[in-house]
């Protein structure tokens, strides 16, 4: 049901008992002043109920169908694997919620624009949940390349890459929209428009595909307008490591752990010729802070942060990626 016109606090729930909202989101959403978490669903009733008594949520549904009918909801918090986004967005949207899914926004462009058209048609908000982009070190840094600190930014190199060490992981099927770019490569990607307040107009990439067909390592450039570079990589096969560097013409900017810092203090390291300077991040939460930018939305005190459109423009960097990438030929 649409937020009443001047409602005090948004009803939210969760489709899906998914390790991130349980380690991060369900936390977030709990904590965040007029924000009030009201149900859970799975598709197992037990796990549903089991959720919903742990976290102390007052509704458990064995469906997510049958949580979309509940009227007194507001809003869905989507983490789903991502070949389920758009569809499940879609139903939300219908049934008058609205949503905040899961990074990456859907399985390509064209699937974004279907979920942006359907949450106008039924009045909803939508947006994705790129944490990263709501810890202070990113605005702090994203402020020092706007002030031009660094001169004109022209190259970017993102990074971000785990062991993927659980073989059942919904990482690994390509049915469900598995693969290392969707999964992480996306963090760079975005960061890299963000960071060159441009969208990329080329992109070149390599992979290595597992059997099944799924990218498990993938690097790639992507070209800006007016000679601007943005070199990434990710993969499931190589070390826990994350990196951003933003290099202009007169310095450059690196962060040590831009996209899930967690609970660490984050350092921004500026370098202007022979001078460096190394800037503390205190700790924030991310999840907290990206809850309370969708729920302010909601409750109209302020425009949310990052429309939907974003996702899509960030969703079409990914498509040529990934189509580059399966188009590689030779040994
Ligand atoms: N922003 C971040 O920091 C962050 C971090 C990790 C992941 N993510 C995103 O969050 C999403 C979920 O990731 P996750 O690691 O939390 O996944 P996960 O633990 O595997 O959870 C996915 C949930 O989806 C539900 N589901 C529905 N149909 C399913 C199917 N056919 N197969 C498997 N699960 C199905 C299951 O919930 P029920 O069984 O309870 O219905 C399952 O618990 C992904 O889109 C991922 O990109 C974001």
């Amino acid at each position: 049901m649409p937020v009443s016109s001047h409602p005090t606090a948004i009803h939210w729930s969760v489709l899906g008992a998914a390790r991130i909202a349980l380690n991060q989101v369900i936390p977030a959403i709990q904590q965040v002043a007029g924000a009030e978490l009201i149900a859970i669903a799975s598709r197992d009733l037990d796990k549903a109920r089991a959720t919903a008594a742990h976290f102390g949520i007052p509704k458990a549904f064995g469906s997510y169908e049958a949580l979309l009918e509940a009227p007194d909801i507001d809003a869905v918090y989507i983490p789903l694997p991502n070949a389920l986004h758009a569809p499940w967005t879609i139903r939300a949207a219908q049934a008058g919620k609205h949503v905040l899914c899961e990074k990456p926004l859907a399985l390509n462009a064209s699937q974004v624009g279907e979920m942006i058209a359907a949450c106008r048609e039924h009045g909803v908000q939508l947006a994705e949940a790129f944490m990263y982009r709501h810890h202070p070190q990113i605005a702090q840094a994203l402020e020092r390349v706007r002030a031009g600190e660094i001169g004109t930014p022209r190259l970017i190199r993102g990074s971000f890459s785990f062991e993927l060490n659980r073989p059942d992981d919904v990482r690994w099927d390509p049915a469900l929209g598995g693969g290392a770019l969707l999964d992480v490569g996306c963090y760079p990607v975005s960061a890299a428009r963000l960071m060159f307040g441009a969208e990329p107009v080329k992109a070149l990439a390599a992979a290595t595909f597992t059997p099944r067909g799924v990218d498990e390592t993938l690097a790639g450039v992507l070209v800006f307008p007016e000679e601007r570079y943005a070199l990434m990589d990710c993969s499931f096969r190589l070390p826990l490591r994350q990196g951003l560097e933003i290099v202009g013409t007169a310095g450059r900017i690196a962060l040590s752990w831009p996209y899930n810092p967690g609970p660490r203090p984050t350092a921004i390291t500026l370098v202007r010729g022979d001078e460096e300077t190394t800037i503390t991040v205190p700790p924030a939460n991310s999840y907290a802070l990206m809850v309370e930018a969708f729920n302010d939305a909601l409750l109209s005190r302020r425009p949310l942060p990052y429309p939907p459109e974003d996702a899509q423009a960030n969703m079409r960097a990914l498509d040529m990626l990934a189509a580059s990438a399966r188009s590689v030929i030779g040994d």
